[in-house]
């Protein structure tokens, strides 16, 4: 995950460099901000345009271009990344960094950078072997730059093979998001598995049963625990939200369809049950739109009980999570009812929340939780749903 992140990407001039293209895809489709420096042996390869029209910014390219200057400033390039990624690393450029050269805008910025930097090297395999070559990368990485690649294959010269490719997008995309994303994330190496929103119980092809779950609450834990280093598996009923980030999200209709999507994702860690599952379903729907019959009477519509999906995880012999959370949303007795369904459907938590109309938590933006535990009760003050599922997932990184 790469969110909020910003990245300085200096491209220079080699064939590869229309990889670096796809490169900025791939870091903004993990919610980076890519800003970009071409050199003129890069807009050799690739048009400044396709650059800009991809990060969506200035391309920067003159040192001495007063109106870029006038904006940015060579300066506060570095200071406003994270990390400046050079991709692809010229001989040249990588001979200029190790002997402190500043004679166009990228080496300047390098030169002027106090951000981690990672260079992919991207040249002609014996240009990379090369002593004076492997000297200024010895350089380097004793002056704490980072490096991937270059991996071995074809190169573009006819009938040459050896190290010298440039590392494919998605390799350099895992090299950026281990300098930048923290080690000791508390959820690191656990999946989990999350429902979240309503369930649509259908009656005929054209109408069902629905509740005002909107599914806040359970995507921002799936995206806070992708944060905090799950692998989270996301099963939604039917919202309007975008999959969160960083998380596998599997959309169904129905309550039956819900179970049988959390029994593939297991085993899982932890699972926490935050979708408003409809307790019952239309014994048979119908196949066809059902129409009135002009006796005036309405239709009689049969229900049955659904799976409880939550009591199904909290029971189960062998692939139990080792933590199972459900929600308990109420419009009275708050804690006895959370306390029930702690014993009842086998969970280790219940997150409780009281529903009543003025409260407008049921597709509102904040929530007043109380955590009931076999330990006892956990009262939290109101916050944004966002921060009740960092803190959430918080409190299960102690417990799991
Ligand atoms: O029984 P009640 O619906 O109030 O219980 C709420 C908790 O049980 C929530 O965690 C909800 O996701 C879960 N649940 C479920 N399957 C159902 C009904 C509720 O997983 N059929």
């Amino acid at each position: 995950m790469l969110s909020d992140k910003r990245i300085l990407l200096i491209i220079t001039g080699g064939i590869a460099a229309y990889k670096s293209l796809d490169l900025i895809r791939r870091l903004q489709e993990r919610g980076a901000k890519v800003r970009a420096v071409l050199t003129n042996g890069g807009s050799q390869f690739i048009t400044p345009l396709a650059v800009g029209a991809l990060t969506g910014d200035t391309v920067f390219t003159e040192l001495f271009d007063r109106e870029a200057e006038h904006d940015v400033g060579h300066i506060r390039l570095s200071r406003e990344a994270d990390l400046v990624v050079v991709a692809p690393a010229t001989a040249n450029i990588m001979a200029k960094m190790a002997h402190g050269l500043a004679d166009d805008l990228a080496s300047c910025v390098l030169l002027a950078n106090d951000k981690p930097v990672l260079v992919a090297p991207a040249m002609n395999s014996k240009m990379w072997s090369h002593p004076a070559t492997q000297r200024n990368v010895a350089q380097l990485k004793a002056d704490g730059l980072h490096f991937v690649g270059p991996n071995a294959g074809e190169m573009a010269e006819k009938g040459e093979a050896g190290y010298g490719r440039m590392s494919e997008p998605l390799e350099i995309v895992v090299a950026i998001e281990d300098l930048l994303s923290p080690k000791d994330l508390p959820l690191k190496g656990k999946r989990i598995v999350i429902t979240a929103g309503p369930t649509h119980e259908p009656i005929d092809p054209v109408r069902y049963i629905a509740n005002r779950s909107s599914g806040k609450q359970g995507y921002a834990i799936a995206e806070a625990a992708a944060e905090a280093g799950a692998q989270v598996t996301l099963v939604s009923g039917p919202t309007i939200l975008a999959d969160p980030k960083g998380v596998e999200t599997i959309r169904v209709e129905s309550a039956n369809a819900m179970l049988a999507a959390v029994e593939c994702a297991l085993p899982a860690d932890i699972a926490i049950m935050a979708a408003a599952v409809a307790d019952w379903r239309v014994a048979h729907d119908s196949n066809q739109k059902i129409k009135k019959d002009g006796s005036g009477l309405p239709p009689a519509l049969n229900l049955v009980e659904n799976p409880d999906i939550l009591k199904t995880v909290g029971h189960l012999q062998d692939k139990r999570p080792k933590l199972v959370v459900g929600f308990a949303a109420e419009t009275n007795d708050l804690i006895a009812n959370a306390r029930g369904k702690l014993e009842r459907k086998g969970a280790d938590m219940i997150v409780a929340n009281d529903v009543s109309p003025e409260n407008n938590v049921m597709g509102g933006d904040n929530n007043t939780v109380r955590l009931v535990t076999h330990g006892g009760v956990e009262d939290w003050p109101k916050m944004g749903k966002d921060e009740v599922a960092r803190q959430l997932v918080q409190k299960i990184a102690e417990l799991s």
